[in-house]
């Protein structure tokens, strides 16, 4: 069994607060072009979008498949997979991701849609693991303790994403990836 860090009343919460805030900061009616870092954002983008045209926000939605961890750590660098065939020029981008740790996925991300000519680069995590360099990060949802969670849309080794709530992982249990 696996110990119950977020509910998903709690979770609800924390997302509504999210698009409440990036709400407010779309107030030029500008379409947000949403781009969700897969696999891990699926339910809570699909959340927060949803909230997000509750609050009056247009959003596209497009995702990119980026890899930096290797079983439960940073492997170090960022592999980006499937871009989105749009144009980005002057589009005012908001990324999502699940989790932050190093910040390493978001901020290569990020420079990576610059370098592309979007306009306003933004991002947005629902977790932060505490004492981290959050300063990538525009909008947080909330900060966790420096634990291994899954759950909504977080894995360990592909398993758990399916779950309604983020749980701790027993940190006994081996590492997929460890040669022990
Ligand atoms: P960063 O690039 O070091 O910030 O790592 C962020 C990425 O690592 C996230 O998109 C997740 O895919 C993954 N990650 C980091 N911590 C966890 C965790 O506790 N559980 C599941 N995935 C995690
Ligand atoms: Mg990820």
């Amino acid at each position: 069994m696996m110990d119950k860090l977020l509910d998903g009343h709690q979770i609800e919460q924390i997302v509504e607060h999210l698009a409440r805030q990036i709400a407010a900061d779309q107030a030029n009616g500008q379409p947000l072009m949403v781009v969700g870092l897969l696999k891990g954002c699926l339910p809570f983008m699909a959340d927060l979008c949803r909230s997000l045209s509750g609050f009056g926000v247009r959003v596209e939605m497009e995702y990119l498949r980026v890899k930096s961890y290797l079983g439960r750590r940073s492997s170090g660098t960022v592999q980006i997979f499937e871009l989105p065939e749009v144009d980005l020029v002057d589009r005012e981008i908001l990324l999502v991701d699940d989790i932050l740790d190093t910040g390493l996925t978001l901020r290569e991300v990020a420079r990576f849609f610059r370098e592309r000519g979007a306009g306003r680069v933004r991002t947005c995590v629902l977790l932060s693991k505490e004492g981290r360099d959050a300063a990538v990060v525009d909008y947080l949802g909330t900060t966790i303790p420096d634990v291994f969670v899954v759950g909504y849309g977080m894995d360990d080794a592909e398993q758990y994403r399916e779950l309604p709530y983020i749980g701790i992982v027993n940190q006994d249990k081996p590492d997929a990836t460890s040669c022990a």
